[in-house]
């Protein structure tokens, strides 16, 4: 069974706060370009969370990592951060960032990525909506 790589997925969810918003442009051409996601007062989602993780499983343990330890780190990097808070103004990772889903995935890859192992690939999908969502790396 040596040098079979599977793939290994944590489902999560959190709701967040967000506002779309360009500040170099005027609020008429923010609600043009974002439409309802660009309401000045903040909406919500309920963000759906998928985390893959690639690897061949672990000799001993048959496992490619104790779900126990990926389900604990997204806990703490990720839903401990952005869970019931106000993306734009809570959070110093969109202070300056625009909290589009796409820039959510990658800021959550980012977290993730230096406390998974090297030899591992991981992969972020993230439901705005429950028809509309994103991946990264695409
Ligand atoms: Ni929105």
């Amino acid at each position: 069974m040596d040098k079979k790589r599977v793939a290994v997925f944590r489902r999560e969810h959190f709701n967040a706060a967000h506002r779309l918003y360009n500040p170099q442009w005027d609020d008429a051409k923010n609600m043009q370009v974002f439409g309802k996601c660009s309401n000045p007062h903040y909406h919500g989602h309920n963000y759906e969370l998928e985390i893959k993780v690639t690897g061949i499983p672990n000799a001993a343990t048959g496992y490619v990592m104790d779900m126990k330890v990926l389900s604990d780190l997204v806990q703490e990097q990720v839903l401990a951060r952005f869970d019931h808070k106000n993306l734009n103004l809570d959070t110093p990772e969109f202070k300056n960032l625009n909290p589009t889903a796409e820039h959510i995935a990658i800021v959550i890859y980012d977290l993730l990525r230096p406390k998974l192992d090297p030899e591992h690939d991981l992969h972020i999908r993230l439901y705005e909506t429950p028809r509309n969502f994103v991946e990264y790396p695409a």
